[in-house]
């Protein structure tokens, strides 16, 4: 579960290459284009120019590189031939792998304007993200970073998925421990530095309760309702914590 300084390194070189794919394909998402097209253009970019292995691609049988969630789609949405139109939200997930560890990272893209409701949604998901990751610390528990997430998000009157959660993450996709995004301050695991973990809150703007479709990955919201997820791999350092796979720009 603790990464020596080696692994670190290579943590840190992997995260920041899940990053860049999320910088490149923003340009691309736009009305007309589908999510089979943003996959292969996701793909040949992690092959050719990152020269990394797309962890999703085979990974327990997911058939894609990449994963597309839209509208009501909570996470692990296959790319196909749907058409992105004006008003969609879709979140991009990316997980890449350089020199045998993975950087994981997901944020939300509205196509063309989005909703009032939308917007609102998804400014509250990256806030509850940033929350999140603010939370960790030596010391600080999974408790402390799941209820502080909850508690925004609550207050907010949106709902945080339950089925769902943040991973360790390094030489395995998912790893111990599992970070959930709900909980009791102070309880669960003490944060160590050298720890390497994502948080990835999924947040519905209705009711909490998912369902799995019949291609048995897509997750959605039972009452339909929008759904937001944006993910980042942090690390715990002696004094705080550190995004792996940041973007340029991005205050946390
Ligand atoms: N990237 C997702 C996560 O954040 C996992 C996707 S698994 C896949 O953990 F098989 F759907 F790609
Ligand atoms: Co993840
Ligand atoms: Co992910």
């Amino acid at each position: 579960m603790i990464k020596n300084k080696a692994e670190i390194e290579k943590m840190k070189i992997a995260g920041n290459l899940a990053s860049k794919v999320l910088l490149m394909i923003e340009d691309h998402v736009k009305p007309g284009i589908s999510t089979n097209e943003l996959n292969d253009i996701c793909h040949n970019y992690i092959v050719n120019e990152l020269e990394c292995i797309p962890a999703p691609l085979n990974y327990r049988g997911f058939p894609k590189s990449i994963c597309t969630s839209i509208n009501h789609q909570v996470c692990h949405g296959i790319p196909d031939e749907r058409i992105l139109k004006k008003k969609d939200i879709i979140n991009i997930d990316i997980t890449v792998i350089k020199d045998g560890y993975h950087g994981d990272t997901s944020k939300m893209f509205f196509v063309g304007k989005p909703s009032i409701q939308a917007k609102r949604l998804v400014d509250i998901t990256y806030e509850a993200l940033k929350i999140g990751i603010k939370t960790v610390k030596p010391g600080a528990t999974l408790g402390d970073i799941g209820n502080n997430i909850q508690t925004f998000a609550e207050k907010n009157h949106c709902s945080i998925v339950r089925e769902y959660c943040g991973h360790g993450i390094g030489k395995d996709f998912h790893e111990e421990p599992q970070i959930l995004h709900y909980g009791e301050k102070g309880e669960g695991l003490k944060l160590k530095p050298g720890m390497t973990f994502t948080i990835e809150p999924m947040i519905n703007f209705g009711k909490k309760d998912v369902k799995l479709l019949p291609d048995n990955w897509t997750v959605v919201t039972k009452d339909h309702s929008l759904s937001a997820q944006w993910e980042h791999t942090i690390l715990v350092t002696n004094d705080g914590y550190e995004v792996l796979t940041k973007r340029p720009g991005e205050e946390i």
